[in-house]
């Protein structure tokens, strides 16, 4: 099992830079074994692509690195690419933010949020080795002085070396994105190397906001530095989607209005805004998670081959099937927003129980349209995208819903409702990530009885190797410079396009979302919503396999 691994590994070119791996298998130093490989898919040289890490050093800044995000995710993501041997040996950590801390108390924090008991070789000596290369400056947001002492204390630590690389990720409110960016960027930006920074959502509010956004970001960063990060790009199974597409040869031809009959990309979260509402409350969930993470999900789903793997070509096919897709209509779009309630056991609060979020809010917690993309692959294919805070369950899938069997053989055998018995291929982002396509089977036996059934790539079954968090994958890209899944300026724009008039529609209509208990499947208008363009929602099927 152990050399199978390294022998796919050994075998297989990089995907990234397509050159066969250089790398010798690792051996483990007491019983001088060839060890399991953890990452397949990339060579170990991918992380010093273009770049000499020898005579060049990194410098990673987080700007809010008190934050939640900074101490769930960027730092642990950090640590993890530490841990595998994915950061330049001259790698610096920086935090910046409001707080007043020391560099030993900003160490005890990354502490208390990387994860220790993984069973990796030597943890302790390496946390304490990432722990003493991390650094902290309180300051302001708005202050350039601050950035200069950050700027100094940079410039101090990265020492004597030729090129002096920074990212700076920006994990702070919008409100500050443009003052943070001008000042890090003409008191703190390398005067050696290259400056990227990396910035998180909500990139603007509708179309126009986004377009000053963009513009005042512009007069301190060019396109090439701004890394838009939308984190679902990173998860294994979105960046497998066009491995699955474009390497293999049964699904591509089925890959449209032909074969396929809708759909469904869907996210569900079973815990509600529990203290997040603030920021929730004024972004809404089409803002949150469908504008961005769903519709970047669905371009990548339904783009054209693209020319080849490098970034602009991706991201050129991205942007013309949002290009193509019609304006979401406001018929098409169904809100909800969650209801508290009790069980004998337990009580769940509403969403306008969150102390976070204003009275009588009518901001959307739940929200599911039908959007068609009108090109000659598409045409009249409804993509149902759902998305919603305080369900049943947490999930997020892609669902594929193929076509009826025309002239089918076995009809008779099917049961009365053919629809059940269609060809499904599910793609599921999380948890349990998995690809299986629904077939109808012979049950074995004398009769003819069929049922269906499932081919099944479950990965926690099939592969032995811990899945990389999202975020990991997207600092390493922007470590590398690789733009390929963070998003483009135009790509946003035409998605803010699409997405501004229904949401101007909503806000002064003031149109109410249809109140759902926590814990349960959503408002009943999302089903007729699927109904009018006769499917159903998959992943609420009774009869789901
Ligand atoms: C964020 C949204 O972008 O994604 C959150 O702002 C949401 O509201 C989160 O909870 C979900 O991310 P994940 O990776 O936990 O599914």
């Amino acid at each position: 099992m152990k050399y199978r691994y390294v022998i796919d590994f050994m075998t297989n070119p990089c995907y990234m830079c397509s050159r066969s791996p250089r790398v010798v298998p690792r051996r483990d130093s007491k019983t001088n074994t060839r060890v399991r490989v953890q990452s397949q898919d990339i060579c170990e040289v991918y992380c010093l692509r273009d770049e000499n890490w020898d005579t060049s050093c990194l410098s990673f800044c987080i700007v809010g690195a008190s934050g939640d995000l900074a101490k769930k995710k960027i730092l642990p993501a950090l640590f993890a690419l530490y841990r595998e041997g994915m950061l330049p040996s001259s790698f610096k950590v920086f935090g910046y933010a409001r707080s007043k801390m020391t560099h030993d108390e900003f160490r005890s924090l990354i502490s208390s949020c990387i994860k220790k008991g993984d069973g990796s070789e030597n943890l302790d000596e390496k946390i304490d080795y990432f722990l003493s290369h991390c650094y902290y400056q309180p300051g302001q947001y708005d202050a350039v002085d601050d950035f200069k002492v950050l700027n100094s204390l940079m410039s101090e630590k990265e020492g004597p070396v030729e090129r002096a690389n920074r990212i700076f990720y920006l994990s702070i409110p919008p409100h500050i994105f443009t003052t943070v960016a001008s000042n890090a960027s003409t008191s703190a930006s390398s005067t050696t190397g290259w400056t990227r920074m990396i910035v998180e959502k909500p990139f603007g509010r509708d179309t126009d906001s986004f377009r000053q956004l963009s513009n005042e970001l512009y007069e301190s960063l060019q396109e090439e530095q701004i890394y838009r990060i939308d984190h679902y790009l990173g998860k294994e199974l979105i960046e497998n989607l066009t491995v699955l597409r474009f390497a293999n040869l049964v699904f591509e031809p089925l890959w449209s209005r032909d074969y396929i009959r809708s759909v469904q990309v869907i996210f569900s979260e079973d815990f509600g805004t529990e203290g997040r509402g603030g920021y929730f409350d004024s972004y809404g969930i089409i803002r949150d998670v469908i504008q961005n993470h769903l519709l970047q999900i669905m371009a990548l789903f339904a783009m054209e081959q693209p020319a080849s793997l490098d970034s602009e070509d991706i991201r050129d096919e991205k942007v013309k099937v949002l290009k193509n897709m019609k304006t979401v209509a406001i018929e098409d779009v169904v809100l909800g927003q969650y209801k508290g309630h009790s069980t004998p056991d337990r009580t769940y609060p509403g969403y306008l129980d969150d102390d976070t979020v204003p009275q009588n809010s009518n901001t959307a917690t739940f929200a599911a349209c039908a959007v068609f993309i009108d090109n000659p692959r598409w045409d009249g294919v409804p993509f149902l995208l759902k998305a919603g805070k305080a369900l049943g369950s947490r999930v997020a899938e892609i669902r594929v819903q193929f076509r009826h069997v025309p002239g089918n053989l076995y009809r008779n055998k099917l049961g009365i409702d053919l629809d059940r018995t269609t060809n499904e291929l599910v793609i599921r982002i999380q948890p349990d990530e998995a690809i299986y396509l629904k077939v109808n089977n012979k049950i074995p036996g004398l009769g003819l009885n069929i049922d269906t059934t499932r081919l099944d790539l479950s990965y926690k079954s099939r592969y032995d190797a811990q899945l990389p968090d999202a975020y990991e994958r997207l600092i390493l890209d922007c470590v590398n410079g690789d733009r390929r899944l963070f998003i483009r300026a135009d790509e946003l724009e035409v998605a803010w396009e699409k997405f501004t008039p229904v949401l101007n529609e909503i806000e002064n209509r003031r149109i109410q979302p249809e109140l759902y208990p926590y814990g349960s499947r959503g408002p009943l208008g999302a089903h007729y919503l699927a109904a009018k363009y006769r499917v159903r929602w998959a992943d609420l099927a009774d009869d789901d396999i």
